[in-house]
């Protein structure tokens, strides 16, 4: 039976009526998603830019590289990780969940040693990690430890690595491995606050450091003695 004229004009205007709503979901998602393509990033890592978010000057927003996110990872792989899908690739999700398990915390300190998480933004680069944007004290930027250790250890670094140390393994900050270029160290009235602002979470494929407290603390362990070693390494050598 053909339908009537009622029913076509009914199934009519119910198409238009979503093809219209899509149109102003995707205008409304268009508007409110971050534009920072055409804008230059205040640090380029690794795998991701790092941009000073466009509405709060002191937040910053990490973007995955396009060279860099989980399917292009996999595409280079050559051991068995190209056959795992390529969520097990994206860093930028490891690391939001791993903030996520922060925020679950009640522990006020361990802002003080990772930058406080503001939650995800939608960008025209991708999902973007909104967290606080660090400064020193006369506003200039951070150093990470990797071009801070080679201009010498002084009292004040020290201390701020020593209380660093302390607080990822009291405080059970869970971590990739400890790089210094993913450590800043943040001048404040003289002393050093030392931030892990990079490879926060678990690294395992079979997070049992996530389920069982005497491997985590077995790990942190070892992460640690390794962090000592690289920091050792990067001073400069004394003069003889
Ligand atoms: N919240 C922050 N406040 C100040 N500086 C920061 C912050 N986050 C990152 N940086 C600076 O930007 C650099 C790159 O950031 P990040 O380590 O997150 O990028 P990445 O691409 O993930 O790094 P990688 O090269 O280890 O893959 C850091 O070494 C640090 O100097
Ligand atoms: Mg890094």
């Amino acid at each position: 039976m053909l339908p009537g004229r009622h029913s076509v004009k009914t199934r009519a205007s119910q198409t238009g009526s979503s093809s219209y709503g899509k149109l102003r979901l995707s205008l409304w998602f268009f508007f409110r998603m971050l534009k920072l393509r055409h804008t230059r990033p205040l640090f380029v890592g690794g795998t991701r830019y790092c941009f000073q978010h466009p509405d709060h000057a002191s937040r910053c927003v990490k973007v995955l590289r396009p060279d860099r996110t989980g399917a292009a990872r996999k595409l280079l792989r050559q051991d068995f990780k190209r056959h795992l899908p390529a969520r097990f690739l994206d860093d930028q999700r490891k690391e939001i969940n791993a903030y996520r398990e922060l925020l679950t915390r009640p522990s006020e300190a361990l802002w003080r040693h990772v930058p406080r998480y503001h939650g995800t933004e939608e960008t025209d680069m991708g999902i973007g990690i909104v967290t606080q944007l660090m400064r020193n004290d006369d506003g200039s930027w951070p150093q990470n430890l990797q071009s801070l250790l080679p201009q010498g250890m002084t009292e004040e670094l020290s201390a701020g690595i020593g209380e660093f140390k302390r607080a990822v393994k009291d405080l059970r900050i869970l971590s990739r491995d400890l790089l210094p270029h993913n450590i800043i160290a943040v001048r404040e009235r003289g002393s050093y606050r030392v931030m892990l602002v990079d490879g926060i979470g678990n690294a395992e494929l079979i997070p049992i450091s996530t389920w069982w407290q005497f491997f985590a603390d077995r790990k942190t362990d070892r992460k640690l003695r390794r962090f000592e070693q690289r920091c050792a390494l990067l001073l400069p050598t004394p003069s003889s």
